[in-house]
């Protein structure tokens, strides 16, 4: 029996993988504050830390599985390597939670068993199947991942998959480590998976990926295309070096492109109900919670959540959002928790935005004095990036403007 979900379940690793970004540690208190607002977001999984590498890890992951780990909130998750003390750490710190699951890796490619672990394919193949039983001796959901499986042979990937799903491993996560892979390759190898591991059908095939060549959201979508059902993520793509996927911009392309993904699922095309369950109304809260606890910066025009993303400056735009916002926007900026679209005023805007900005405003302007007040409004838009309500409010406030 298969046991894939009919959703796109999403799993969040903000506070494991992203908190591998440099300077993006966060305390213990700091990171309950995230974990809370995951649940609030409906994530499925909450990968709340690596409870062996400190005790600070340990602890967080304890009291997020205690706090956050209800019986009605998401699954708590610790990252293991395949070692015994790793997965009895883990185990120990997810003892509160409701429901907890282990993640246990090791890594498959040639190059990092010759330089990294210094172990045989056969070596490798036999820690799998001990560590994941180990892990299912404590809890019943385990994930396994095959670290660096984008550049692993595949004969000995699917060796590797089909033992860890024969120990008990409930999730296959298949990481592109080094962010290497492009959609088409990746979508390959999530096929050949499929195709090759002959018990696949007993676990969820999930994908990790990272964003060295800028390409992590669009590999799992094509991961999507050709059978995976968990995306491991981070609110605003921070992770180690150019980031993990964005949870947002995940989210968001299932929600927005739903009737491409449909059939993909065994949906009808035309289906409205949702790929995943993720409130998106959180979404913008999140991103600026996770930017102001780490520190790190949401670069302006980053997709879905940078200042920029729902934003219009030039004065073709203005108009055509003005008349109808589907001419320049695919999705509104309500969807994702923000007020309203935001109508930039600079000196290429128009007329039309910038009465409506008056307007709401509270300043009703008679022709002559709309056209006094653009003139001056066009001047100082030369001279400065760009135009704030004060400024509005001084132009049409300006003496020169009484006739
Ligand atoms: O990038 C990676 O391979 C990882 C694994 C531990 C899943 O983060
Ligand atoms: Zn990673």
């Amino acid at each position: 029996m298969s046991t894939q979900p009919d959703r796109v379940l999403i799993f969040d690793t903000t506070l494991r993988d992203g908190e591998q970004s440099p300077g993006a540690t966060m305390n213990v208190d700091e990171k309950l504050a995230v974990a809370r607002q995951l649940a609030r977001l409906r994530v499925d999984i909450i990968e709340a830390g690596f409870p062996f590498a400190s005790p600070g890890d340990f602890e967080a992951v304890q009291r997020i599985a205690a706090e956050v780990g209800t019986p009605e909130g998401p699954v708590i998750c610790g990252l293991a390597r395949a070692t015994r003390p790793d997965i009895e750490a883990a185990a120990r710190s997810l003892a509160p939670a409701a429901k907890g699951r282990i993640h246990t890796f090791i890594a498959t490619s040639d190059i990092h068993l010759r330089y990294k672990l210094k172990k045989s394919r056969d070596e490798v193949l036999a820690i799998t199947q001990e560590m994941v039983a180990l892990a299912k001796s404590f809890v019943e959901d385990v994930e396994f991942s095959p670290e660096d499986a984008g550049r692993s042979q595949p004969e000995f990937l699917y060796q590797v998959l089909e033992a860890a799903i024969a120990a008990g491993a409930t999730t296959v996560n298949i990481p592109d480590t080094v962010g290497y892979l492009t959609p088409r390759e990746f979508g390959h190898l999530i096929h050949g998976i499929r195709e090759n591991v002959p018990n696949i059908d007993q676990a969820v095939i999930s994908v990790h990926g990272h964003n060295d060549l800028g390409l992590a959201v669009a590999n799992f979508l094509a991961a999507v295309e050709n059978g995976a059902r968990q995306l491991e993520c981070t609110v605003n793509g921070i992770g180690e070096r150019a980031g993990n996927a964005a949870l947002e911009e995940l989210v968001m392309a299932l929600h927005v492109r739903r009737q491409y993904y449909n059939p993909f699922l065994g949906r009808p095309a035309e289906s409205e109900a949702p790929l995943t369950q993720i409130n998106t109304q959180e979404i913008y809260k999140s991103s600026r919670l996770v930017s102001n606890l780490t520190g790190m910066l949401v670069q302006p025009n980053k997709a879905i959540v940078g200042a920029n993303a729902f934003a219009h400056e030039s004065g073709i735009h203005q108009d055509g959002v003005l008349k109808n916002r589907l001419t320049y926007e695919i999705m509104d900026a309500q969807l994702i928790g923000l007020n309203q679209n935001q109508i930039v005023l600079g000196k290429l805007s128009g007329r039309n935005a910038f009465r409506s900005r008056l307007k709401e405003l509270g300043f009703e302007l008679s022709e002559q004095e709309l056209n006094r007040a653009f003139l001056r409004f066009k001047e100082i838009a030369d001279k400065k990036k760009e135009i704030s309500d004060r400024d509005l409010e001084a132009i049409v406030n300006d003496e020169t403007l009484q006739v």
